[in-house]
């Protein structure tokens, strides 16, 4: 079960571990969450986690996958992700990837610019194929969440302005190379409340009777990703509230539409944690620090967003609780795991687990100060 690293058994620090049942339990209340009245097609976010066991299990439950590279695409097919439930949006996709996409005849391509749609068009004619595409529609919408994980503002790189999207569409469908599927938003990511959401279904009607009165037909709307997790609470809160999630879209929007969703981070990141070990502790006359072998390279959240997860001493939990500094080996400041955080007091030797690790860690792991790439293990 979760929580219940063996100290005498470890692997080589630092690792992370993916929690199989955890996993699992997350797909199948999922699925269970599913409103039975509705077609709800739930896409996994690939850039989440992509490592190899979790993609073949998550795609053993049936979902499709949400992608954002050739790359991505590429280690969908190969764990078992069927092609025609793989969507693929992305600011910038290359020639080759749009090919590779066009070829493998992926569910749909989520176009972020005009230029964007010739490009699909001129590819998909070359091949002699016809493109799937979705509009990417920027509700300008924010999410009340993270500045640097909010993407539907007018602010944002991502999509193509609402009051464009009629044009826009009537352009794909004139157009003997595409075949228009629908409209995608995604208004951002660790969304906790479900007001942007309603919000977000709100703009998504509205659209929708604007492309009625003009006698579009919508295939589906891909409502994105966003739902958030609770990171001071993962033992509590291990699965999160999806038929909260789900009910609320229900609630909000009308029964014939078919809903896409792109949920990546509710899925995995509470099956795994960074497993890290001290190396050394320091006291000075303001701090004790804790320096442990895992660093920004392995887990950049707590540096790049201020992200807070929560830490325990795996070693004793038993001995004094205190005030520590949990610091990464980097020469950079910035790598910090946590300020100020009672725990009891790490000794060198000690092995930490960093808990809610399992989405956005080991995907975005670096190789900066020539550190090797973090491995994770699906237990
Ligand atoms: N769909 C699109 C188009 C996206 O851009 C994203 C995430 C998702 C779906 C999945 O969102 P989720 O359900 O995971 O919230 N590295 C950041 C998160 C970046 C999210 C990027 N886009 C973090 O560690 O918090």
């Amino acid at each position: 079960m979760l929580y219940q690293e063996n100290p005498q058994n470890l692997k080589r620090t630092p690792y992370y571990i993916y929690h199989k049942d955890i996993l699992c339990q997350t797909l199948e209340t999922l699925l269970q969450s599913l409103p039975p009245d509705r077609k709800y097609v739930v896409h996994y976010a690939v850039k989440a986690n992509d490592n190899i066991e979790v993609l073949k299990c998550i795609a053993s439950y049936g979902l499709g996958a949400d992608c954002v590279s050739g790359g991505e695409i590429e280690k969908a097919l190969k764990a078992g992700f069927e092609a025609g439930k793989i969507a693929y949006a992305g600011v910038g996709k290359r020639d080759d990837e749009i090919e590779l996409a066009v070829e493998k005849q992926i569910f749909c391509l989520n176009a972020e610019s005009e230029q964007e749609i010739d490009v699909i068009s001129e590819i998909a004619g070359k091949i002699g194929l016809t493109a799937p595409v979705a509009i990417r529609i920027n509700p300008n919408i924010d999410a009340h969440t993270h500045k640097n994980i909010t993407t539907g503002t007018e602010e944002n790189k991502f999509g193509i302005p609402i009051d464009e999207a009629v044009r826009v569409a009537q352009r794909i469908i004139n157009d003997p190379h595409l075949r228009f599927i629908g409209v995608h938003f995604h208004i951002g990511s660790q969304i906790t409340q479900y007001s942007p959401f309603i919000e977000l279904c709100n703009t998504a009607n509205k659209l929708r009777q604007e492309f009625a009165d003009r006698n579009i037909k919508l295939g589906m709307i891909d409502m994105g990703g966003g739902l958030g997790i609770d990171y001071e609470n993962p033992e509590k809160n291990t699965i999160p509230d999806f038929s909260g999630y789900f009910s609320t879209f229900a609630n909000h929007t009308s029964k014939d539409i078919e809903l896409h969703f792109e949920l990546g981070r509710s899925i995995v990141a509470q099956m795994g944690e960074l497993i890290t070990r001290v190396l050394f502790t320091k006291t000075t006359p303001h701090k004790y620090f804790a320096i442990v072998d895992a660093g920004f390279t392995d887990l950049i959240r707590p540096a790049l967003y201020g992200a807070y997860h929560k830490i325990v001493n795996l070693s004793s939990e038993e001995r004094t609780l205190g005030k520590c500094d949990i610091v990464g080996p980097i020469c950079e400041s910035s790598d910090v795991f946590a300020k100020d955080r009672e725990i009891p007091l790490p000794q060198r030797g000690d092995i930490l687990a960093i808990r809610s690790a399992g989405a956005y860690g080991e995907v975005m792991a670096s190789t900066y100060n020539a550190r090797p790439l973090i491995k994770g293990y699906m237990e």
